[in-house]
């Protein structure tokens, strides 16, 4: 029987037994609850919760009755303003504690939808349709998820008609309105149970039936999805998010947008401005042009290739960059480019806030860390997306 304590970065409860921390699932400050040991290692616990002996008042009931088993959420046992406070804390403490100093977190920006938010989500197959149990490859079956859009969970149904003995993983992607499949498989499928509620079928790379791009509105942009290029996953808080941006920018005339997928953000604010943006993804680039097309905009070019390559010599000296990369955050290379190009601003967009701090280290010495601005880009799970404003000191 232990005391939960407080709450770590993943929102995993800690507690202490006989001199080692223990990390505890779905377990809140101030519970006492008996537990059962996942795995230990020389300085720590994992375990998870057998019996809670008294409840925090904070905790909630899970909607998902899958919670205790799939690995997609972390926080459906507390509620919306506590997630808030916890992304909030976890932002603060991360930038503090790692960059050595205080930097202004402004206030976290919020979900509007914190259910059926998801706009893409990936099925895994295994004759059955569901997700990964937490940290293994076993499946656990799904009829619903609480995140999938709607129209995700309105496809199941149909999905599971399908030949599941021979399908790998089935993506689901949709658009303002439209859903698309992609059906990852190395024998044929027949389609024709899905055929009815699918714009845009894909088995692996071929489209087998349907349009071949779906369309999403972000603000008054039109962007085309397609089956390999990166969208937000959040309709509403990415909207949120590139309007932060395009405030951000509002005095840039030259701007330069790394890690750019199809785009989007370039797109989005690219009022009286010169952006070029750079992506390494072909098909998300294909996009960007089409996107371009489809908005009526001239002022934006688009690079296909590595964000350090690519921006090594470049013919351009933004007064601005913009960098959103994957969670491994910045390159050397990439960070020796921007350093060298010296603009007067940079906005980076992370969703890892570990490698953030890491480079704001790095970019610390030439730029001044004006703000962090988290947003609750994924709503129920331990992940939160932030923007930083940096100013050239
Ligand atoms: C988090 S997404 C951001 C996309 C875009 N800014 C948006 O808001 O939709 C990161 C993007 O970086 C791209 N990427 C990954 N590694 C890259 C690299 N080394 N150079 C350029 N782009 C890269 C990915 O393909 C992906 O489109």
């Amino acid at each position: 029987m232990i005391k939960i304590e407080s709450l770590d970065h993943n929102g995993r409860g800690i507690a202490r037994l006989n001199n080692k921390i223990v990390f505890v699932n779905n377990a809140l400050p101030n519970e006492i609850v008996e537990i059962k040991t996942i795995s230990e290692k020389k300085n720590y616990i994992e375990a998870e919760v057998v019996r809670y002996i008294e409840k925090s008042k904070d905790r909630i009931d899970s909607i998902c009755p899958y919670y205790d088993k799939c690995g997609g959420c972390n926080l459906l046992h507390m509620d919306y303003k506590d997630q808030l406070k916890f992304k909030q804390n976890k932002i603060e403490n991360i930038i503090n504690k790692y960059l050595g100093k205080k930097v202004k977190i402004n206030d976290i920006v919020g979900s509007d939808n914190i259910l059926n938010y998801r706009n893409k989500v990936t099925f895994h197959v295994n004759k059955k349709i569901g997700y990964f149990k937490d940290k293994t490859n076993d499946i656990v079956e799904i009829e619903n998820c609480p995140l999938a859009s709607t129209q995700i969970n309105n496809a199941i149904p149909y999905l599971n008609k399908l030949d599941l003995n021979n399908i790998n993983e089935i993506i689901c992607r949709v658009g303002s309105n439209e859903l698309m499949i992609i059906i990852k498989s190395n024998k044929d499928i027949n389609i024709e149970p899905i055929k009815g509620i699918a714009n845009s079928i894909y088995i692996n790379d071929k489209l087998v039936y349907g349009n071949k791009f779906i369309y999403n509105n972000i603000g008054k942009y039109k962007y085309i999805i397609s089956p390999n290029s990166f969208f937000q996953i959040n309709n509403d808080v990415c909207k949120k998010l590139y309007d932060k941006i395009d405030i951000e920018t509002k005095e840039s005339k030259d701007v330069l947008d790394l890690y750019c997928g199809t785009g989007s953000i370039g797109l989005y604010i690219n009022n009286n401005k010169n952006i070029i943006g750079i992506e390494i993804n072909e098909d998300a680039i294909n996009n960007a042009n089409t996107n371009k097309v489809i908005n009526n905009i001239e002022n934006i070019n688009f690079i296909c290739g590595d964000s350090g390559k690519k921006s090594t010599n470049l013919k351009f000296l933004p007064d601005s960059i913009i960098v959103d990369p994957p969670r491994n955050g910045l390159d050397n290379t990439t960070i020796r480019n921007i350093l060298n190009m010296s603009p007067k601003k940079i906005i980076y967009v992370s969703c890892d806030p570990m490698t953030l701090v890491r480079d704001l280290k790095t970019l610390n010495n030439n730029y001044d860390i004006i703000s962090v601005t988290p947003f609750d880009m994924f709503p129920q799970t331990k992940h939160v997306e932030t923007v930083t404003i940096l100013e050239r000191k």
